[in-house]
C-alpha cells in the first residue's frame, strides 16, 4: 500500500510518499523559519499564507522524488488536528481535493499520535504496552499505550510545553528563533553545574509537568531579580552556562516523571517523539539517568521535528485495517 501524506499543522509545509513497511519513498519539508524569525515565533496568519503558497509545489516534489504517479497511490492522508486552525485548513482542504480528484480514500491523522509513530520509522516496531511521551512545541504529554487506538493519558504540562520553554529561554537570552536548537548548541560549551535552577516535580506521585517556574528563574538569572534590567544584568552568568544548567534541570524532571510513570504502570519501554527529541543532549541525558531498566526509543533525527512521513506511517496502519475517513473530515485546533 502507498500513501501520499500531508502535514501543515504549524510552520512546516510537508509532504511524503510512504509505503507499507513502513518505507519512506520521499519526504519533503519546507520550513517557514525564515518568515517567522523576525517575529521571534510562529505568526499564524503568515503560516497559513505560506502553506497556501508552498503546498502544491511540495506535494509535486514529493511525488517526483518517490517516482510515483497519483494512480500508484492507495490513499491521501493529512494531519487534521491539533494545530493552528488556518494552517490545518490548508492541508485538510488540499487533501480532500486530491482524494476527490484522484478517487482515493482520505485518512485524517492526529498529529501527536503521529509523533509517537515516528519512532517506527527507525525500522523497529515496538509491541505495546509502552509509555508514549510527546515532547513538542505545543505539548508535553505521557500516555500509556496498550495498542492501536487504545491509550490512556497519564499526565501533561500545566503551563508551558517543553519546546515552548526552550523557545522562551532562547528568546530571553537573545539566542534567536527557533530556540530549541540554539539552546542545545549554546549548552554544548556551558557548565551544567554553574547555575542553580528549580526542578518542579509537583506532588510526590504527580505525572504532570510545570515549566513556567524554570523559565522565570532563567529570566531573573539573566536580567536580575524581577527582570529589572533590559538585557543582561551585571554579573549574570554566561548564556552557555545558563543553557547547560537549564537543560540539566529539564532532563532531571523529565527522567523523574518517566521513572514515576513506568513504576506506576509497570512499564519498561518508553517511546518518545516530538521536536524536542531532536536534542542530542536530551537523548543522552535521559539514557544516563534512566539506566538499563528502562528502554528508550527515539525517532530517527530527521523525523523528530514536524514531517509528513510520520503522518503517512500512521495512516498506513489504518489503511491496512481497512479504515478511512470521508470527505466530511473537519480540521480541529484542539487535541
Ligand atoms: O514537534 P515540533 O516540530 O512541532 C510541534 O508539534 O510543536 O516541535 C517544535 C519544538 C520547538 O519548540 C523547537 O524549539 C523544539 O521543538 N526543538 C528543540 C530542538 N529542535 C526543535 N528543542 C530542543 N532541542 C532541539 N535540538
Ligand atoms: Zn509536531
Amino acid at each position: 500500500m502507498k500513501v501520499l501524506a500531508i502535514e501543515t499543522t504549524c510552520d512546516e509545509t510537508a509532504a511524503a510518499v510512504i509505503e507499507s513497511g513502513p518505507r519512506v519513498l520521499s519526504d519533503v519539508v519546507f520550513s517557514q523559519v525564515v518568515e517567522h524569525a523576525p517575529y521571534g515565533g510562529v505568526v499564524p496568519e503568515i503560516a497559513s499564507r505560506s502553506h497556501v503558497e508552498q503546498l502544491t509545489a511540495v506535494i509535486e516534489d514529493a511525488l517526483d522524488k518517490s517516482a510515483q504517479q497519483p494512480t500508484d497511490l492507495d490513499a491521501v492522508a493529512v494531519a487534521y488536528r491539533p494545530g493552528l486552525i488556518g494552517a490545518l485548513l490548508v492541508g485538510v482542504t488540499t487533501a480532500k481535493a486530491l482524494a476527490w480528484a484522484w478517487d482515493l480514500p482520505l485518512i485524517g491523522v492526529h498529529h501527536l499520535e503521529a509523533h509517537l509513530e515516528s519512532a517506527a520509522l527507525a525500522g523497529e516496531d515496538t509491541p505495546p504496552p509502552y509509555l508514549g511521551v510527546v515532547l513538542s512545541g505545543g505539548h508535553t504529554d505521557m500516555h500509556r499505550v496498550d495498542g492501536e487506538g487504545r491509550s490512556r493519558w497519564l499526565g501533561g504540562t500545566r503551563d508551558d510545553a517543553i519546546g515552548e520553554a526552550f523557545d522562551k529561554v532562547s528568546a530571553v537570552l537573545g539566542l534567536g528563533y527557533p530556540g530549541g536548537p540554539a539552546v542545545e548548541k549554546a549548552a554544548r560549551t556551558g557548565n551544567a553545574a554553574a547555575v542553580k535552577l528549580p526542578r518542579t516535580l509537583l506532588s510526590k506521585d504527580s505525572l504532570d509537568f510545570s515549566f513556567s517556574g524554570i523559565k522565570t528563574a532563567v529570566l531573573y538569572t539573566w536580567r536580575g531579580l524581577n527582570a529589572t534590567h533590559q538585557g543582561r544584568a551585571p554579573g549574570a552568568p554566561d548564556p552557555e552556562d545558563i543553557c547547560a544548567s537549564f537543560q540539566e534541570a529539564v532532563f532531571d524532571v523529565l527522567a523523574e516523571k518517566i521513572r514515576r510513570a513506568c513504576r506506576q504502570e509497570s512499564l519498561d519501554t518508553v517511546l518518545l517523539g516530538g521536536g524536542v527529541t531532536a536534542n542530542g543532549a536530551l537523548r543522552q541525558g535521559l539514557a544516563q539517568r534512566l539506566g538499563n531498566d528502562i528502554k528508550l526509543l527515539f525517532p530517527p533525527l530527521k523525523f523528530a521535528t514536524d514531517n509528513a512521513a510520520m503522518i503517512g506511517a500512521l495512516a498506513l496502519r489504518r489503511l491496512e485495517k481497512g479504515e478511512h475517513d470521508t470527505l466530511d473530515l473537519v480540521a480541529e485546533a484542539q487535541p
